[in-house]
Parts: C-alpha cells; structure tokens; sequence
C-alpha cells in the first residue's frame, strides 16, 4: 500500500472528499473497510463512514446530504426502496430495480440515484469466468428478495434468453416477475414452483443462489444438481463462507464456479469513481482486506 500524497496514510484534510454507506444496523458493513483500502491505496484526502440511519428518519438524512457536504453514499438493507423514492434523479437501472445502492450528490446539488448490485454481480462473473456470456442460456435464480431483483435485472439486461425465477415462497417470485413486466422485462421471465425446483437445472448454463441458504449459521440449500449441465457456471452470491455447500458440490461434479465476495468489491468501482475521482481496481489484496474485517 502507498502512503497518502494528501500526508500520512489515513489522515484526511479539511478539504476531504466525503462519502459513506447508510443503513440499518450498518455494524456489519464491510464497504467503509473496501472503500478506506482504495482511499490509502490511491493516497486520497478522503473518507468514507458507516451512517447508521433508521428506516423512519431515513428520507431525512438522504435529503441532508448535500447540505452536509457529502459527495454521496451508498445505501444498503433496509433502506434501498426508500433511497429509491427519495432521490431527485434516478438512472434507468435504479428504475428497472426499483432500488437505489449508490447515491451521488450532483454538482447542482441533486440526489442522482443509481443501482449497481447488478454490474457487481456481472463484473464478478466475468472476472471469476471469463468464458461466461449471459446471452449462452437460460438462467436459474434461486430466491426473490431484494439480491434477486438486482441479478435477474442485470441478466435480462446483460441479454439472457430466459430467467427461471425459483422461491420458497411463490407469491413473492410472481410478484417480481410482474414488477419486471411492468418496466418492460417480463418476456424472458419464467416463475417456477419450489417443489419442481430442480426441473429448471435442466438445461441451464448458469445457476445462482440469492437466498440465504449456506450461509454461516444456516443450512445448506436443498437443491440436487443432478439435471444441471457440467458446464453451467455455479454463482453464490453468499460469501461467508466463501465456499458455500453449493459451491462446494458444484466444484466436485466439475463445474465452474464463482463465489460471491467479488460482487460485493465490483459493485463499489462506480461509487468510488464518482465520489473520489479515481477508477479503483479489484485485486487479491483487496479482497483479502475486506474478508479479514
Ligand atoms: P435479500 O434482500 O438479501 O435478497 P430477503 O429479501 O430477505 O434478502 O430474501 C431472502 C431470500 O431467501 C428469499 O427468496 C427467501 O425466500 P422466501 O421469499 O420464501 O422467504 C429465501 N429464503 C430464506 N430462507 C429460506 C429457506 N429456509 N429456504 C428457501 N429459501 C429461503
């Protein structure tokens, strides 16, 4: 790492550029860790903070952001539909997501909202399997909360021919594949019951868990991967454990693989860029730093 041109590593001026993530608890948040390892690595005058924000005053503080001087902030759980409705101006991605990660306080003074869990999501694909195209076929997700609706946009978008849509609960997948027709997406979109979960393996050439199912603490999700083709790429966009029981198995019966760490590090390059001025690069020191915290 190289010391800061601004003076020591860490230290920030009172001309400091300003950014932080927001959220609710926000304890847990690896991004001020991700974001200050940039900042002394490019030797910004620079800081990025935890904003631990309530849902109810939420609103509040995203409107207080440019008065308090903030270049922005990014937005996580449970407060990306609200940044959403708060904002001034939103890209055509926030829209189609109907949420709002990465917030930029523009040189007017207005809240532009952007979503870039699913350029994360892509940008890690690519990087972990760089043979992998959207457009080579279907698709599977397993899930449809909020990680959901920011993978399945970012595939309809990247051009997948189809997206079989698989969640415990049915209602709530159908209630995304609507969402998604209602800003144009719902063609590709294919809702499948939990209990014919496997029937969507057949024939996909690339397969994702967006639930919580192996994370640390839960169990593993209950999915054979018999009907699914040696050659679909196995993503799980849990990360700790960076190998999950799905990757793990997916690893075994040989097919490759991409853990979900680098979804979170690729989501944050365009927030950095627009907030601190510098396109930061994703590299196995960074990815050791975050996961040590
Ligand atoms: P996020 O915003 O991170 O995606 P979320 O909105 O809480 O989180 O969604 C969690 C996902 O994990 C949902 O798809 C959920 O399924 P339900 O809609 O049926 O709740 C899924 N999930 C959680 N526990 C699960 C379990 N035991 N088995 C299968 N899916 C589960």
């Amino acid at each position: 790492m190289t010391a800061g041109s601004s003076g020591s590593a860490g230290t920030i001026s009172g001309k400091a550029k300003i950014a932080g993530v927001m959220g609710w608890p926000i304890g847990h948040s690896r991004s001020p860790r991700l974001h200050g390892f940039w900042l002394r690595q490019y030797g910004i005058d620079g800081a990025y903070v935890p904003l631990a924000v309530a849902p109810e005053r939420a609103e509040q503080a995203i409107r207080a952001l440019p008065a308090l001087g903030f270049r922005g902030c990014n937005v996580t759980v449970p407060l990306k539909e609200i940044a959403f409705r708060t904002v001034d101006r939103l890209d055509g991605t926030a829209r189609r997501m109907g949420a709002v990660n990465t917030i930029v306080v523009a040189e007017d003074g207005a809240l532009e909202g952007g979503n870039t869990d699913g350029f994360g999501f892509i940008e890690n694909l690519r990087a972990e399997q760089p043979d992998w195209t959207a457009e080579r076929g279907p698709a599977t997700v397993i899930g449809a909360g909020g990680a959901a609706r920011a993978v399945v946009v970012a595939l309809l978008d990247a051009g997948a021919p189809e997206v079989r849509l698989v969640n415990r609960t049915r209602a709530r997948a159908e209630e995304l594949a609507a969402d998604l027709a209602a800003v144009g997406l719902g063609s590709g979109v294919a809702v499948v019951d939990w209990v014919s979960r496997e029937t969507a393996l057949d024939g996909a050439s690339l397969l994702v868990n967006t639930t919580t199912q192996g994370m640390a603490g839960q169990p593993a999700l209950e999915l054979s991967l018999r009907a699914l083709p040696a050659s679909a790429v196995v993503n799980d966009i849990v990360y700790v454990p960076l190998e999950t029981p799905l990757l793990a198995e997916a690893r075994t019966r040989g097919n490759p693989v991409a853990g979900g760490i680098g979804m979170l590090l690729h989501q944050a390059r365009p927030g950095f860029k627009a907030w601190f001025g510098v396109e930061p690069q994703v590299t196995p020191d960074l990815t050791r730093f975050v996961l040590e915290g």
